[in-house]
């Protein structure tokens, strides 16, 4: 995990937030590589799971909402952690995250058994809204995206047009003040979820719940993640939320042990019937086949970007040591990205940069590829070095243009190419005139 910590640093995928200032506690910036990564990622879930389907459409809910909106969800008044304070150091700890000595719970960082009673605590962000900080301005950061959906229910039914089953999308910030952010990226205060609510008759629940799982789990294998550092986790019923009739958490194999990286729930009818007892508006839905109202139910497959993003960064770190022709051998770092998830797709390289038939070429092959992907165009130092640095930031591909791209060595290999594969590190030349279709076909 250090490894990680220092390559996403170093290479900018991920920098703590505020750091000038000494950084803020579970806030991280993504740097222009980790941004990329990230992108790639929330652009795949929205092709898969909005514009390749009939069946859903998107949104984008604003992230500060009427507070009446937090006290019918439940979050109001029970979205909290169990927190004691150690009277001795005054550290503020989950209560339920506590190690234990001869049956005691005692303080992680001092020591002492000296901890008051556990007491809940919100862990949604109070806020104010407009000029008077008065109770009658108070709402809250939202701490998931999925309400926006519910409430939002009737006008896109409306709108859509949509028949039951069918699903509304949204991918966009959430708040949380957990008590111990940890792991990185892992649990943060600030973070981005990737949420659908898959409404549909009570009838089809547990089947949607089934399908939505296997959906998810071929999701996380096309973007690069295996089969076997995937794990599903089904809750035991007496530990999942009162309202659901089955949960499932798909699991990754993080460097710090096995955690979760998406839940899949059947919410059942709890949140619209919520909504519409609270509001009084009408959140049903009518059935023209049956002339029957009725409030759906939801299957909500609910993603974390910034965990699924630290998951893509573990899975494709990868060191080994690679011999070159004079034998001398080196560690290459390299990010096995999914080509489709890579920050950065191709680097283009003149082989020397005080040519200018090369540099020319190759800017001109730069410009051929920017409207189709992100390219890298680097003409600094020895082209081995360039390669490594490219393989560090996990792009695939690596372009260079050399003599005989230039016709210098004889007609035959002019307009040609060397594309060199980041994995394999193998070389093969392909015409000019084909390296946009080539590279697109591997990055889609
Ligand atoms: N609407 C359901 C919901 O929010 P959740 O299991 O609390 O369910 C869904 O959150 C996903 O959001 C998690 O699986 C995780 O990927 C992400 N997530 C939740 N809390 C997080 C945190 N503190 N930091 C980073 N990601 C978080």
């Amino acid at each position: 995990m250090d490894k990680i910590v220092a390559l996403c640093k170093r290479r900018g995928f991920i920098f703590q937030s505020s750091e000038i200032y000494g950084g803020l506690n579970g806030f991280w910036d993504y740097g222009p590589l980790g941004t990329e990564l990230k992108r790639n990622l929330k652009d795949f879930w929205w092709r898969r799971m909005v514009r390749e389907r009939d069946d859903v459409v998107g949104m984008d809910g604003s992230i500060l909402m009427n507070r009446q909106v937090w006290v019918a969800s439940g979050h109001e008044n029970t979205f909290t952690d169990p927190m004691v304070d150690c009277r001795n150091c005054k550290s503020r700890l989950r209560a339920d995250q506590l190690p234990e000595k001869n049956g005691r719970k005692q303080c992680p960082v001092c020591g002492s058994f000296d901890l008051t009673e556990p007491r809940a605590f919100n862990l949604m962000f109070k806020t104010y809204v407009g000029a008077t900080e008065d109770e009658s301005a108070i709402t809250y950061l939202r701490p998931e995206t999925a309400q926006a959906i519910f409430v939002q229910f009737r006008n896109i039914l409306e709108v859509s047009r949509k028949k039951l089953p069918f699903g509304i999308a949204q991918i966009g910030k959430a708040f949380r003040n957990e008590i111990n952010p940890r792991n990185f990226t892992f649990r943060s205060r600030e973070f981005e979820q990737m949420e659908l609510e898959y409404f549909c008759r009570p009838e089809n629940g547990l089947e949607l719940l089934e399908y939505w799982l296997q959906e998810r789990l071929r999701f996380y294998r096309d973007i690069g993640l295996s089969s076997e550092s995937l794990h599903v986790h089904k809750i035991p019923p007496e530990e999942c939320a009162h309202y659901s009739k089955g949960t499932y958490d798909i699991e990754f194999e993080f460097p710090f042990g096995i955690q979760e990286l998406e839940g899949v729930a059947y919410r059942t009818d709890y949140d619209l019937n919520q909504h519409q007892k609270a509001s009084g508006k009408p959140l049903d839905y009518f059935d023209e086949e049956s002339k029957q109202h009725f409030i759906p139910h939801v299957v909500e497959p609910s993603a974390g970007v910034d965990r699924t993003a630290l998951a893509l960064i573990s899975a494709a770190y990868d060191e080994e040591v690679v011999t070159d022709e004079k034998g001398k051998s080196e560690t290459r770092t390299v990010l096995r990205f999914h080509p489709r998830m890579a920050p950065i797709k191709c680097g283009v390289f003149p082989l020397l940069k005080n040519n200018e038939l090369l540099v020319r070429q190759a800017r001109e092959i730069v410009d051929q590829l920017r409207g189709e992907m992100m390219v890298f165009y680097d003409e600094t130092g020895a082209i081995g070095r360039r390669y490594r640095r490219q393989d560090e930031a996990g792009t695939p591909f690596g372009v260079t243009v050399d003599f005989d791209t230039i016709g210098e060595n004889g007609p035959a290999l002019r307009d040609t190419v060397t594309v060199r594969h980041r994995d394999s590190m193998e070389q093969e030349r392909i015409a000019i005139k084909e390296l946009a279709a080539f590279l697109g076909e591997r990055i889609r």
